[in-house]
């Protein structure tokens, strides 16, 4: 505990330290030679300056199998060699994550898999592949890129938790257990979203903003590609 008080008073000084960071990098493109995602991972680890990368995602499962395995051997060894502290997957579907967990040569397996999740796009077939696996959903556009703010139903729930429509959302997040990525360059958005203990959203109403699901897309949906 007083290691965590120290920091947090060292990061409120400004006096960041790489403890206080956790950055997130991604592969760009799956390639069959392993070489060049590798030679891609240390590219991006002089480049962000911070030594090592918490965690390193393949960005989606395009490429094919052969693709996706070498980049994936290339992420276990860039973990070895200490370039990155944890990998990941992202826009993986069911089938590429049973895929990547069936290798019996798997050495490390991905610890988040980040996806397109939120009541209107809940990707329950995903998260609960994942869930199987023991691996984390980080929850990209959360707040549906800002779309449905004004949705009748978050609305009134928004009203009934005296929260603004972008709480109810990471709270949906949390409470399914996901890791939302909720994106502001506003300052006052960044506390807001990130204000959202001071309430529950009951099961009842859980279930009615998962039954907005409308297989909504905000952004591109590499999930089911070969
Ligand atoms: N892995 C992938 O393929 C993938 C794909 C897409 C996105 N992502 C990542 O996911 C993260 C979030 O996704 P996203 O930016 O697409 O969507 P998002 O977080 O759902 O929505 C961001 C939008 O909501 C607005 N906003 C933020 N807070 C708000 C608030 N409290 N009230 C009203 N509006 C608010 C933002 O505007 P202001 O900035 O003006 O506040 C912005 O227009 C990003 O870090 C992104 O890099 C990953």
């Amino acid at each position: 505990m007083a290691a965590t008080a120290t920091k947090y008073t060292l990061a409120s000084r400004g006096q960041v330290t790489r403890d206080d960071i956790f950055y997130t990098s991604k592969l760009a493109e799956n390639r069959t030679s392993y070489n060049a995602v590798r030679a891609s991972i240390r590219q991006s680890v002089a480049a962000c300056k911070l030594g090592y990368i918490d965690l390193f995602l393949l960005h989606s499962p395009y490429g094919g199998p052969a693709a996706r395995w070498a980049s994936w051997r290339a992420i276990e060894d860039a973990i070895r060699d200490g370039e990155v502290r944890s990998g990941g997957v992202s826009n993986f579907g069911p089938r590429h994550v049973n895929e990547l967990m069936g290798h019996t040569d798997l050495r490390i397996k991905p610890v988040v898999n980040q996806i397109e999740a939120h009541p209107f796009n809940t990707r329950e077939d995903i998260r609960a592949t994942c869930a199987r696996h023991g691996i984390v959903v980080e929850a990209y556009a959360p707040l549906v890129r800002g779309m449905r703010m004004r949705h009748p139903v978050i609305t009134a729930l928004s009203e009934k938790y005296k929260c603004t429509p972008a709480q109810l959302l990471v709270r949906w997040s949390l409470q399914h257990g996901l890791v939302p990525l909720p994106k502001s360059v506003r300052k006052v958005r960044m506390e807001e979203n990130a204000d959202v203990n001071g309430f529950k959203i009951s099961s009842a109403d859980l279930a009615t903003l998962d039954a907005l699901d409308e297989h909504l897309v905000t952004d591109w949906d590499p999930t089911n590609t070969d």
